[in-house]
């Protein structure tokens, strides 16, 4: 019954978000006429918006028709730095979730449910929708800003000299790793589209003199480094792409180099996983899947990689290395 009742929750708190809610709410307690004056809203309606998200603790109602911020408020303001109002804004409303109405064709047939529904794939369709691609890039940001410590604190990535952050959007990850090697330079390299904004977000970051950001495809090149870094990259991906990005890297790393997977691992059996309903999510966005240990495996063998280990840490990331063979 929750999951069947709950449905109301992500429509209701994405159009919060999108109205600047928790925001408006940052200055102290609102009243329902103010609110509805500022956010050009229906005045009943915004009401009785403001009484289901209060309900589960995201605003408080404090009297009969007043507002404050809360902890949960807090968070999904748009100046905070866990950036999750941006994953809120990208994944609850939108173009994403029409997508998942066509989940049902995406099993029937197989494909991804967002190509199915919009006539395009998701990489396309952010490149045509510039404040989109703002907002996933920053959404991006706040995944990794979640788990990045938890990361790095897991998993020793050792020695290396230049790492490569593939895909790696506005450089959180390796930002947080040049930290941590103080004589060791890297490049963030995405799409030149992404990688124009990139350069804004760390621009005046200590690590900042030691990164450079480079835009290009995957699929053709990549720059020449001894650590590569794939957050969240293969997952978007079916297994022929998968191992052509891999083959790409294969084609520059340093004969001493390694990758780096810092991905969801899929487990064995069907003992229950964060990765699960992202694979989910996959097939109804981007069109790629989550992978068992295995699977990682069988396409470093297939791009000329020998799978070295795979480190769990406390988030819901492993870290899976290989080296050229
Ligand atoms: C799921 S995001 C992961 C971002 C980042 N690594 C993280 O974990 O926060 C995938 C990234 O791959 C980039 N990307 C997609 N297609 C690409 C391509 N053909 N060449 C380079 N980067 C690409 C996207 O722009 C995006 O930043």
């Amino acid at each position: 019954m929750e999951a069947i009742m709950g449905v109301w929750l992500r429509p209701s708190l994405w159009v919060a978000v999108r109205l600047k809610l928790p925001d408006l709410l940052a200055g102290g307690r609102r009243t329902l006429d103010q609110l509805a004056a500022e956010t050009s809203t229906d005045r009943a309606a915004l009401f009785r918006l403001l009484n289901a998200l209060s309900s589960v603790g995201v605003f408080k109602r404090v009297d009969d028709r007043a507002y404050e911020s809360t902890a949960i408020s807090e968070l999904l303001r748009s100046d905070n730095p866990s950036g999750l109002a941006n994953l809120v804004d990208i994944s609850l409303g939108g173009e994403n979730y029409l997508a998942w109405s066509s989940l049902i064709d995406a099993i029937r047939a197989g494909g991804c449910a967002f190509d199915i529904h919009h006539g395009v794939n998701w990489v396309d369709y952010l490149r045509d929708h510039a404040d989109r691609h703002a907002t996933f890039a920053a959404a991006m940001t706040a995944t990794t800003r979640a788990s990045e410590q938890a990361v790095l604190d897991a998993h020793d990535f050792g020695q290396f000299e230049l790492a490569v952050d593939i895909g790696g959007s506005h450089a959180s990850l390796i930002g947080r790793l040049l930290d941590r090697h103080p004589s060791a330079r890297g490049v963030v390299f995405d799409l030149p589209e992404t990688v124009a904004t990139s350069r804004v977000a760390w621009a005046g970051e200590p690590f900042a003199p030691r990164l450079q950001a480079v835009g290009g495809d995957f699929f053709n090149a990549v720059p020449e480094g001894d650590l590569y870094l794939l957050k969240m990259i293969l997952h978007d991906w079916q297994d022929a792409e998968a191992a052509a990005i891999l083959k790409t890297i294969r084609s520059s790393i340093r004969p001493d180099g390694r990758i780096a997977i810092i991905e969801t691992i899929l487990p064995n059996d069907g003992s229950p996983h964060t990765g699960w309903g992202l694979d989910m999510a996959m097939m109804a966005t981007t069109g790629g899947r989550e992978r068992t240990r295995a699977e990682h495996e069988r396409l470093f063998a297939e791009a000329g990689f020998e799978a070295i280990g795979c480190t769990p840490t406390p988030s819901m990331y492993s870290v899976l290395e290989a080296r050229p063979v």
